[in-house]
């Protein structure tokens, strides 16, 4: 298992280029199973999630093609409606298939996703938005069978938000036959970007952004050829390693508008951010301020960033309250900040993080995706060398993360 190494003490500067948005990209290359012909998709990130996305499209019969930053997805041909267990539990969105294959076929088996580290993640809401669209499902064996005719439009409340149920349903209503009107739907804009590249298929989806999604179902969906938009959690990880080590990092190719709860925060924390167009430059001198924050659906502040906020606040000037309403188990981190000298106290889903002076180097365990990537965020400012073991998690949701940092003046490296 590779391991990363970093050596703290160094104020980041220069420039980064940010990579697409996984989180755009799992759902938007699994919508080309809803039409017969071959998918182009560019400024694809290069993950172990995409790839694990790429192995479970070919499982079910499509054709993949992998080039540097474009994937090409041919669903044209016979597509079965089984996605096995050892695929999904690699990864969970691949629960993503459900939709497209009733919607298409009429049926589909697919695994039921375990836990994970940071919850139970249960898929009740997606089953409950097939059921309400016609589909008969059953639970057996630990896999989801649904089988319809055609689906039938309808309205579908989510009682919680839930980003993958309404991605899962707002693929599943574009070939039902009727208006499926999705309330309490997701705001994030990996919707918003799902929803335009189903509508460039022929899809006629109203409302994508807000929190009624309206979709009147057509019969087919023609292939499409589809941008991927960039990763507002990998340039908000940057920018906040900029903040934290009191750098000055200019980030390229990032979209500023989805990271409105990031920059609020951390101007208040006394960083100096200027926005211009697609670019950002993050400048931080001197003692951070404490900032509380809350996680929350989009435009909330990120759950996917609430890590990454915790190094900052471990070493600012005063005492932060950091909720995470989100997920039930989403502060695996603590325990590892608290080895490098943090001192943070939880209770609930509340952390309370006094700040310290500095953190101290230490061999830490990743654990979950962002997690594992706020520990590198420690070991930039930590004193001495960190070494954070099991980076596979990272390499499922950041490209190259280590050579980022490194062009970026950090003194890190990665060993096998
Ligand atoms: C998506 O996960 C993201 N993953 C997550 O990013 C992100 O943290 C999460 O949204 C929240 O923003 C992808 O987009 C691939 P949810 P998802 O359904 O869709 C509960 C990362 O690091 N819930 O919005 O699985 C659930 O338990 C990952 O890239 C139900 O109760 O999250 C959670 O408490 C981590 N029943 C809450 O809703 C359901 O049927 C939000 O979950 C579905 C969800």
């Amino acid at each position: 298992m590779d391991k990363i190494i970093v050596e703290g003490g160094r104020a980041l500067r220069g420039d980064v280029h940010i990579s697409g948005a996984k989180n755009a990209a799992l759902p938007i290359l699994i919508s080309a199973l809803l039409t017969e012909g071959t998918s182009t998709f560019s400024n694809v990130p290069q993950l172990q999630d995409i790839h694990s996305t790429a192995l479970l499209l070919e499982n079910l019969g499509a054709r993949v093609e992998t080039g540097a930053d474009t994937v090409r997805v041919d669903a044209g041909g016979q597509i079965q409606h089984e996605a096995e267990y050892d695929l999904v539990r690699k990864m969970r969105a691949s629960v993503l298939v459900l939709g497209p294959l009733v919607a298409r076929l009429g049926k589909a088996r697919v695994s039921l996703p375990g836990g994970c580290a940071i919850g139970a993640r249960p898929i009740n809401l997606h089953l409950k938005g097939l059921a309400a669209l016609g589909a008969s499902i059953e639970l057996k064996h630990g896999y989801v069978e649904a089988s319809a005719g055609r689906l039938q439009g309808t309205d579908i409340y989510f009682d919680v938000v839930t980003v993958t149920g309404t991605e899962n349903m707002m693929m599943a209503a574009t070939l039902a036959n009727g208006t499926t009107v999705l309330r309490n739907a997701a705001r994030e804009p990996e919707i918003i970007a799902l929803a335009d590249t189903l509508t460039q298929m022929g899809a006629d989806i109203h409302g994508a952004g807000t929190s009624v999604i309206t979709i009147h179902g057509v019969s087919s969906l023609k292939p499409v050829e589809a941008t991927i938009i960039p990763d507002r959690i990998e340039a908000g990880t940057f920018m906040m390693a900029a903040a934290l080590t009191g750098g000055s990092v200019t980030i390229f190719d990032s979209e500023p508008d989805h990271l409105g709860a990031l920059i609020d925060k951390l101007r208040l924390t006394g960083t100096d951010i200027k926005i211009d167009g697609q670019v950002v430059h993050v400048n931080h001198e001197g003692p951070l301020k404490s900032v509380d924050i809350k996680t929350q659906p989009y435009p909330g502040f990120p759950t996917d960033m609430q890590a990454q906020f915790m190094v900052l606040m471990s070493i600012a000037g005063g005492t932060s309250m950091i909720s995470e309403t989100i997920f039930e188990n989403r502060f695996i981190h603590v325990s590892e900040l608290r080895r490098m000298g943090a001192d943070i106290q939880v209770s609930g889903n509340t952390a309370i993080v006094k700040g310290v002076p500095h953190l101290s180097a230490a061999q830490v365990m990743a654990t979950d995706l962002r997690a594992s990537a706020s520990l590198i965020l420690a070991g930039l400012v930590a004193e001495g060398t960190t070494q954070v073991n099991r980076v596979y998690h990272l390499d499922r949701g950041y490209q190259a993360l280590e050579k980022k940092f490194a062009g970026l003046g950090a003194t890190i490296s990665r060993i096998k």
